[in-house]
């Protein structure tokens, strides 16, 4: 969906997201904002894996997009003093290609699979014995004559990404020692990211137009980082450079993107679950028929927030529009 690509508030990279990631991304733990739960967890695997001189233990972390895996995945190697080989799900098309990295890898080395969910089975399979045992089972010859033969590899450690654990098969989950699960931001740690991206970008960003940014970033880092550049552009072309709360709310004005973080796509996504639904329930796979979005984005993308803001509730039955929506929008609400 082409709209969905072009909405500032995606969490999903886009080009321009590029030279934020590489300045802005936090290359150790205490840079990372946020996240509590997960970084606590991660330290302590951390130093006990290098108290005992060991390869970390597989870690799986999952959540909706720009939440910070692939930056979370970075750290680790770096907190262990280790290289990291980059590749993602879609990447590796056959057994063999996944064979050639894990061959590839040196002792302690980070595997970071981004996307881990769509990978295929035949490579999947592979991955089964490399976590579990260190070793690759390849076939020597055909027919009666074919054998076996197991290959050591070296102790790696493999990170994967996904944005929902579920969409993983339950063997290969069950294969990873560590899982992280990390949630949408609040507006203190994303005012805390904002604050730090604008000092690395030399951007005069006043408190309250950092917590205003923050507000409208649906809980995520990446959008955060790109309202911040997008309020930036508007400040020096329209005002004097110094992101004010009363800049911000302009500028954010301008990008369309209302007091609470939603857009056109969100507000399309409501106002249909109303209009046409009286609000739900609705099964999903209606919602994506209804509004022409993927299944797979309305649940990744759009509905964590929308659920973490209180505005749709998931129900055996289906989605259902909460009054606080209704409110948001100034819709009345009838109680049935
Ligand atoms: N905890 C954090 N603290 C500061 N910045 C963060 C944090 N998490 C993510 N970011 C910023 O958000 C951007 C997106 O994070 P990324 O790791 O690419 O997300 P994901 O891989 O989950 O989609 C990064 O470039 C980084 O600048
Ligand atoms: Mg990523």
């Amino acid at each position: 969906m082409m709209e969905n690509d072009n909405r500032i508030v995606s969490g999903v990279f886009r080009v321009e997201d590029e030279d934020n990631d590489i300045s802005l991304r936090p290359k150790w733990l205490n840079e990372y904002i946020g996240q509590d739960k997960a970084k606590e967890k991660l330290d302590i695997f951390i130093q006990a894996a290098r108290g005992r001189k060991e390869s970390l233990d597989h870690v799986l972390l999952y959540g909706p997009p720009g939440l910070g895996k692939t930056t979370l995945a970075n750290i680790i190697a770096n907190e262990m003093g280790v290289n990291i080989r980059v590749t993602s799900g879609p990447a590796i098309e056959r057994p063999g290609d996944l064979a050639s990295i894990l061959t590839n890898l040196s002792d302690d080395d980070v595997l970071f699979i981004d996307e881990i969910h769509r990978i295929n089975r035949t490579v999947e399979e592979i991955l089964y014995p490399a976590m579990e045992d260190f070793a690759l089972d390849i076939i020597i010859g055909k027919g009666p004559s074919a054998r076996s033969v197991r290959l050591d590899l070296c102790r790696f450690t493999l990170i994967g990404a996904t944005t929902r654990s579920g969409q993983l098969s339950s063997p290969l989950r069950d294969r990873f020692g560590v899982l992280l699960n990390l949630e949408l931001y609040d507006e203190d740690s994303l005012k805390e990211i904002v604050t730090r991206s604008a000092s690395i970008l030399g951007i005069p960003i006043e408190e309250e137009g950092a917590l205003e940014i923050a507000r409208r970033s649906r809980g995520t880092p990446r959008i955060a980082n790109r309202l911040l550049k997008r309020v930036r552009d508007y400040a020096e072309v329209l005002e004097d450079g110094v992101i004010t709360l009363d800049v911000a709310q302009k500028g954010l004005e301008i990008l369309e993107v209302d007091s609470l973080g939603l857009d056109a796509v969100d507000r399309r996504l409501i106002l249909t679950l109303i209009e046409n639904f009286s609000g739900g329930p609705v099964g999903v796979d209606t919602l994506s028929a209804a509004t022409g979005e993927e299944r797979i984005t309305i649940e990744d993308v759009y509905e964590p927030y929308l659920l973490q803001i209180g505005f749709l509730n998931r129900t055996p039955r289906g989605r259902v529009v909460t009054k606080k929506a209704y409110d948001h929008f100034n819709i009345p609400f009838i109680e049935d």
